[in-house]
């Protein structure tokens, strides 16, 4: 396996503007984003081309939403300072990465992806048999490998599409990774690390390539990740010479599982725009009371003197989110014993959302405000996300024989 060293690997995921984020992003993405900022060079983008590919009929609500997606993770903490906000169409180099990993992209690895039936069975009413909308995880595919990310957050619904980029670029590299005199260049490489490292090297290599010693890999690929006199263009050869194969130019990237967060909705489900039981980060304290005052309870509770059973009520779940233990308490002690009505249980949540999302609310206001800002943070984010993207184009071309 082909991993990018652990202090450079860079973290990218995207997300489609196809409306307003609500909850569940926030508490499902936005705040891992967030975090991660701050351990990872981070990039993270508006994948408008991903949602046309849904939305082909109704631009409009792509265009609309992009703004309003980037305001609400600037609201929400993600910071210009400490990862790349950028739009997927203004770098053309994703799309021109997609051209060129469709040439080796055998048709039955994109027919194979679960997400392709699935969402045509779902989406019924769209006419999702195009070729852009097969084309859907080659072009995420694209949108990772240009980067050269190492981690991709991601929901499990997602896996199989890095699962699929992981397979393109193996076969990327073993394409393209043999360039003439590869082990000639690789030995002169060894020899950089200095007599001790190299000796280290090739006796691990040896180990690796001749018994299979999968711990020997393990050791040989720390031992280049903490190289520092070797360009990366050395490195990537050592990483593919250590295991048999070429020059790594796509290296293999990660899922890196967002922790499962079902942020339950107003109805009990998980909390989707589609299910109409979401409350929108943007969303005013009196609409938040309201559709929280509105939401089912236990219906077997149906006169205020019927005890109720908090595990088959949507509102618990809720408390389950946003609740200390000392309320957690008197619900259940409330509810089973008919003690306290719907109306009440329901009130710390109403503030405790509301409280939430003020400050969220009042920063996007900000930023509303004062759209020039937020033109200016994503210009310069689509600038360093291209600086990215051209090296890697660069080197992509140049294997491909289409350098001028
Ligand atoms: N397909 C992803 C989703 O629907 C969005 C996406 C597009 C993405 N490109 C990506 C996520 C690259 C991670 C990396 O959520
Ligand atoms: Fe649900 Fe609370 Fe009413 Fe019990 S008291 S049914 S937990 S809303």
């Amino acid at each position: 396996m082909s991993l990018v060293p652990t202090q450079h690997q860079r973290v990218l995921s995207g997300m489609r503007p196809t409306g307003p984020l609500h909850l569940g992003h926030y508490h499902g993405v936005l705040k891992n984003w967030v975090k991660l900022q701050h351990e990872y060079e981070c990039f993270f983008f508006v994948a408008d081309w991903h949602a046309l590919t849904t939305h082909y009929e109704d631009p409009r609500i792509i265009a609309d939403s992009t703004q309003d997606m980037v305001i609400d993770w600037l609201a929400t903490g993600v910071s210009p300072g400490a990862s790349k906000i950028f739009i997927q169409s203004r770098v053309p180099e994703h799309a021109e990465l997609h051209l060129l990993l469709s040439m080796i992209t055998p048709l039955g690895w994109l027919e194979r992806v679960p997400t392709y039936k699935d969402q045509q069975a779902e989406l019924k009413e769209k006419d999702l048999a195009t070729y852009g909308f097969l084309g859907y995880p080659l072009l995420q595919s694209a949108d990772i490998l240009v980067y050269k990310a190492g981690q991709v957050p991601v929901g499990d619904d997602q896996v199989a599409h890095v699962e699929l980029t992981r397979e393109v670029a193996r076969r990327f590299n073993h394409i393209y990774g043999r360039e003439p005199g590869f082990e000639e260049k690789a030995e002169a490489a060894v020899k950089k690390m200095g007599k001790k490292d190299a000796k280290l090297y090739r006796d691990l290599r040896k180990r690796y390539t001749e018994q299979g010693d999968q711990q020997a890999l393990d050791v040989a690929q720390a031992l280049l990740e903490n190289q520092q006199n070797i360009s990366l263009g050395d490195r990537e050869r050592l990483f593919g010479f250590l295991e048999g194969s070429g020059k790594i130019i796509l290296p293999e990237p990660q899922a890196l599982l967002t922790p499962a967060s079902k942020m339950p909705g107003l109805d009990g489900r998980k909390m989707s725009k589609s299910y109409r039981n979401a409350i929108s980060l943007r969303e005013d304290p009196d609409e938040i009371a309201k559709k929280l005052r509105t939401m089912p309870t236990d219906t077997n509770r149906v006169r205020r003197t019927d005890p109720g059973d908090p595990k088959l009520c949507p509102v618990w779940k809720l408390h389950e989110v946003y609740s200390d233990d000392a309320t957690k308490k008197w619900v259940k002690q409330g509810c089973t014993t008919a003690g306290i009505g719907c109306v009440d249980c329901k009130q710390p949540i109403i503030d405790a959302v509301i409280a939430e999302l003020k400050p969220i609310r009042e920063r996007a206001k900000d930023y509303i405000d004062d759209p020039s800002a937020v033109q200016a943070i994503i210009d310069e984010g689509c600038e360093a996300a291209r600086d990215v993207a051209r090296d890697t184009l660069d080197e992509v071309r140049k294997v491909m024989c289409l350098s001028r």
